[in-house]
């Protein structure tokens, strides 16, 4: 019995070491002309809050910490970034006409309110993507703010 475990508690060593030669595409690609804070007046202390809590699943350059770089956690981060993008991706501002960019700023506060974003395992690991009421406030300011002006921009 004790040999069998051994082998047991070998193979998935092995398994381990072998899987960290399988690793995602990294998102990191540099920051281009469509994205959201080249695009738009951000505010300094807005582009500080969206970095620390959406831009890592939101856009194409995340901030890696260097177990995002062991597998099997590289492909759990993968998986959300992959899927983050696909729903909202902040690089591509750009690429947005008015009203898609009306309707995403109304889905970020909206995610947010509903305690939906940033999601909470992340939040459970980056101490700094937890938002206080205070923060809320900020990013509801701003997103209107934008809104409005992209209205009157429009007109
Ligand atoms: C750890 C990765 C991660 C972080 C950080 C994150 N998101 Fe997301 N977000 C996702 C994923 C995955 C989805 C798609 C699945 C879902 O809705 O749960 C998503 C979906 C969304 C959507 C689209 C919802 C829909 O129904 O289409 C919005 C809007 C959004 N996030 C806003 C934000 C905002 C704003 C922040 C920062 C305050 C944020 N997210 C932080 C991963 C993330």
């Amino acid at each position: 019995m004790k040999k069998v475990l051994r082998i047991f508690i070998i193979a998935v060593l092995v398994l381990f070491v072998v899987a960290q030669f399988f690793q995602p595409e990294k998102n990191r690609i540099e920051m281009d002309d469509d994205h959201l804070f080249k695009q738009a007046d951000v505010p300094e202390n807005m582009q500080t809050l969206l970095t620390n809590a959406c831009l890592d699943c939101h856009s194409n350059q995340t901030n890696y910490l260097w177990y995002h770089y062991v597998s099997p956690v590289s492909w759990v981060i993968n998986n959300h970034i992959v899927e983050g993008k696909e729903h909202l991706n902040l690089s591509e501002w750009g690429q947005m006409d008015v009203f898609d960019k009306i309707g995403t700023l109304d889905e970020m506060i909206e995610e947010v309110e509903k305690g939906e974003m940033p999601l909470k395992e992340y939040v459970l690991l980056h101490p700094k993507a937890k938002l206080d009421e205070a923060e809320v406030e900020v990013l509801r300011n701003w997103t209107e703010k934008l809104s409005e002006e992209l209205i009157a921009n429009a007109e």
